[in-house]
């Protein structure tokens, strides 16, 4: 699977995009999701915006979900019209709204009333129009880590469920802008079909809710969060993408001629990308030995941030296996990847590599400690 040999002279750390599971996964998810009219998936671009991973996702035809101006134009350079483009985020800054409004951009889900009277003015400004849907925190709790749920009443995203219809008739009464839909999005790495069914029931309420007020809704965003398989990379190398389609297909009612839009980031890049790094030492402790790598939590901070284990592969030993403690070499005691973890016995030079790291591994990476960031290739670069 991995080019081990075309690695060998190439500087660690850096990030491996295997695109032949990136362009399978991609086909998944246009046959899944086009087994149902009016079904749009954007892809998040805050997953992963290498630029040769963004062209090829956007030759499938995917919308773009950004959360920043430099969001909107890595997207449009990598090829995704702006017609495609939903733009999210709590704290818009003016200019990020401007180059929205200038690019035309097919959505802004909106966050509170203070963000939209902003957009109102700025469009006013500018003579456009701006298409607004508004994201309704629909006080749904997701089975993920606490860092990643978005979706209680408690965090900052989103317009509380009951001022859901003042905000929508203030909007209504504003010239330079048009209502398009909701929005929505409760949490990342979500494996419980259970969570996006109670999302379904929550947003079926709301509609009904809206329609005894003669408020219609054009579409419906439900944002991202379907998760991967950390455990298993190889044998669920593709999420499971027909039941996750299939789960709103049964649980949310469509009105006629209704459109449905996805933001997925993580479950399109996750598997696809490995952090490949270099064994410097192994250094026998009192109680245990460490396998110390090039690659610590400045190239991808998962674990250190959210105790998340990416699968961890010693590419160049097939020897018995032996227990290690896998850390960087970054100067903090959360710079650790794996705690008591079986590999083959490791050697100095052995070429390691961490698994589904394709999705807020790259794009996470920071120069702490004045280190480089670590550069990103895709098999064709291999060849
Ligand atoms: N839409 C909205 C409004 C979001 O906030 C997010 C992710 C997505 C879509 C995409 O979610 P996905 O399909 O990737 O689950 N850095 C964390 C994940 C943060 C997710 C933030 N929002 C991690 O490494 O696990």
């Amino acid at each position: 699977m991995f080019p081990i040999d075309k690695f060998q002279d190439k500087r660690t750390p850096f990030y491996y995009y295997d695109t032949q599971l990136l362009r399978q996964t991609l086909q998944t998810i246009n046959k899944e999701s086009g087994k149902y009219d009016n079904y749009h998936v954007h892809y998040a671009v805050k997953a992963n915006a290498n630029p040769k991973v963004l062209r090829i996702i956007s030759q499938y035809g995917l919308g773009a979900d950004c959360v920043s101006g430099g969001e909107i134009n890595a997207a449009i350079e990598a090829g995704f019209p702006a017609s495609s483009i939903v733009f999210a985020g709590v704290g818009k800054s003016d200019w990020e709204i401007k180059l929205g409004l200038e690019k035309e951009i097919a959505c802004f889900n909106v966050e509170s009333t203070e963000e939209l009277e902003i957009i109102n003015q700025l469009a006013i400004e500018s003579g456009k129009t701006a298409r607004v849907a508004f994201r309704i925190n629909p006080n749904v709790g997701a089975h993920t880590h606490a860092n990643i749920t978005t979706g209680l009443a408690e965090n900052k995203f989103g317009i509380a469920m009951q001022d859901m219809e003042t905000v929508i008739e203030r909007a209504q009464q504003m010239p330079n802008i048009k209502v398009v839909g909701l929005h929505f999005h409760i949490g990342s790495q979500i494996l419980d079909m259970g969570d996006f069914k109670a999302l379904c029931n929550r947003i079926n309420e709301l509609q009904q809710q809206l329609e005894s007020h003669h408020i219609k809704i054009e579409s419906i965003n439900v944002g991202g969060g379907l998760g991967v398989s950390y455990d298993n990379p190889d044998r669920e190398p593709v999420p499971d993408f027909k039941a996750y389609f299939q789960t709103y297909a049964t649980h949310l009612r469509l009105r006629e001629g209704q459109q449905l839009h996805f933001e997925l980031g993580r479950a399109v890049v996750a598997q696809c990308g490995s952090l490949i790094t270099r064994l410097l030492y192994v250094k026998q402790g009192t109680y245990k030995q460490f396998a110390i790598v090039d690659a610590g939590m400045t190239d991808l901070i998962r674990p250190a941030l959210y105790q998340a284990l990416h699968k961890i592969q010693n590419l160049s030993s097939n020897e018995p296996k032996e227990t290690y403690d896998v850390v960087g070499p970054i100067c903090e005691s959360s710079d650790v990847f794996a705690k008591a973890i079986d590999l083959p016995r490791c050697h100095r030079g052995d070429l390691i590599a961490l698994r589904s790291a394709g999705a807020y591994g790259e794009i996470m990476a920071s120069g702490y400690n004045c280190r480089p960031l670590p550069k990103g290739f895709i098999s064709e670069d291999f060849k």
